[in-house]
């Protein structure tokens, strides 16, 4: 045990040194551990304060523990936690139409990670092809962008165009075409040519963890329109763009486009638990029957109750419309910093990018130890790209605050 502990038993330097020694080496994350969180602010074991600016990859957007969420969770947990679908549950029905009427689809299929989710979606558009679009057997086409990031599950590793996220997972799964992001005719050339057997499309309407992203006005739409023409389903995966992130309820509000599948997870709970879910609307979801796709907890009434709790938050606390509000003045304040190294800001909402001219051996990765011990914590995406994305419940005198900060940064270097 460590003397000066705030928060917990173990030290920042223990905590380091224990994952470091039992914990798989699949992450590289900054040095601070974190042992509270509450809004937009976190504090390590020691009591040193940070703002968050990565909300957990855009789970966090109603901020940490957010009291109405949390309290969901403890009522829930006193009651019933888990059921599995073997019966049914007295929240499942309840938050099933909840779900569906907030996001306007007849259905949804509950999952808990985000690589679930995409999963499910895919799975539910080959079932589709083959049973409704007549597509021949083993011959569905899942078109995929380049630079997407879906999860780390077989089939999305499959379509990625990243070699950290596929080098040594082979071999792959079959029936995957890639093609360039944000470039509608590619769309246009793929499906003229194998619109037959496609399935789906798969888009992220913003990529993040490709670096924010943000395509063209109206690609979304054309896209849409594209899969239309052939028969295709339109698959938006906004498990990190959705539920108010990017300044609207979906990042595909602003092209006006209404998915025929609809990937949410992280911010669904609130960063509470692991919920996804999948929306669609009767024609497709019911081509998968009893037996063919699940998991024990999809759909567990814990995640029942605090997923319904978590998006009431969003509509109660108007957190999409403060996200577009906030989005524009942090980006001003942003766009204000003059340094040869920031070369761009990027953005929609409160899911932004600065993107980094590296220099002198200083890239994204050391501008972002530098903001840590200015208390701004924040992860880069590649050499050159830091991802700003606070809670939504951050307030204009904070962002304000940290604007200033990361100014401040730049200066020193
Ligand atoms: C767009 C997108 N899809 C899917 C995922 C995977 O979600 P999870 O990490 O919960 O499996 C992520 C995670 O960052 C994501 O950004």
């Amino acid at each position: 045990m460590s003397d000066n502990l705030v928060y917990g038993k173990i030290s920042s330097k223990e905590s380091m040194e224990l994952e470091e020694k039992y914990g798989a080496h699949n992450y590289h994350p900054l040095p601070v551990v974190l042992a509270k969180g509450e809004g937009v602010h976190l504090w390590d074991p020691e009591g040193n304060h940070y703002y968050d600016f990565l909300s957990a990859y855009s789970a966090v957007n109603q901020g940490h523990c957010h009291p109405k969420i949390v309290n969901a969770l403890i009522d829930q947990a006193r009651e019933l936690t888990l059921t599995s679908r073997a019966f049914f549950n007295n929240k499942l029905g309840e938050y099933e139409k909840f779900v569906t009427d907030f996001f306007g689809y007849d259905m949804v299929l509950p999952m808990n990670s985000g690589a679930e989710g995409v999963e499910t979606a895919l799975k539910l558009a080959r079932k589709w092809g083959y049973t409704v679009k007549g597509i021949e057997k083993d011959n569905a086409i899942i078109i995929f962008c380049e630079n997407n990031f879906h999860g780390r599950t077989l089939f999305v590793v499959s379509a990625s165009t990243d070699p950290d996220c596929y080098d040594g997972f082979g071999p792959f799964i079959p029936g995957i075409m890639k093609i360039a992001y944000n470039d509608v005719n590619a769309l246009a050339e793929a499906l003229a040519k194998h619109g037959k057997n496609v399935a789906a499309f798969i888009v992220e309407p913003i990529q993040g963890e490709a670096g924010v992203f943000v395509p063209e006005d109206g690609y979304l739409k054309k896209c849409y329109e594209l899969c239309k023409e052939h028969n295709v389903l339109f698959i938006a995966d906004e498990v990190q763009t959705g539920i108010a992130r990017t300044g609207k309820l979906l990042a595909c509000d602003y092209d006006n486009v209404r998915p025929d599948i609809l990937i949410l997870g992280k911010a669904i709970s609130g960063g509470v638990l692991p919920v996804s879910a999948v929306l669609a609307d009767r024609e497709i979801m019911l081509t998968i029957k009893p037996g063919q796709h699940g998991s024990t907890f999809g759909g567990f009434p814990l995640a029942c109750a605090v997923a319904k709790a978590a998006l009431e938050v969003v509509k109660e606390e108007k957190l999409a419309e403060r996200a577009f509000t906030l989005g524009e003045r942090f980006r001003a304040s942003l766009r204000a910093i003059n340094h040869p190294m920031l070369k761009l800001v990027r953005g929609r909402g409160l899911l932004n990018a600065i993107v980094v001219e590296p220099k002198d051996g200083v890239e994204a990765w050391d501008v972002c130890l530098m903001l840590k011990e200015k208390g701004i914590l924040c992860k880069p995406t590649h050499r050159h790209i830091i991802r700003l994305a606070p809670p939504l419940v951050i307030t204009e005198e904070e962002l304000d605050e940290c604007a200033a900060i990361i100014k401040s940064v730049f200066e020193t270097l």
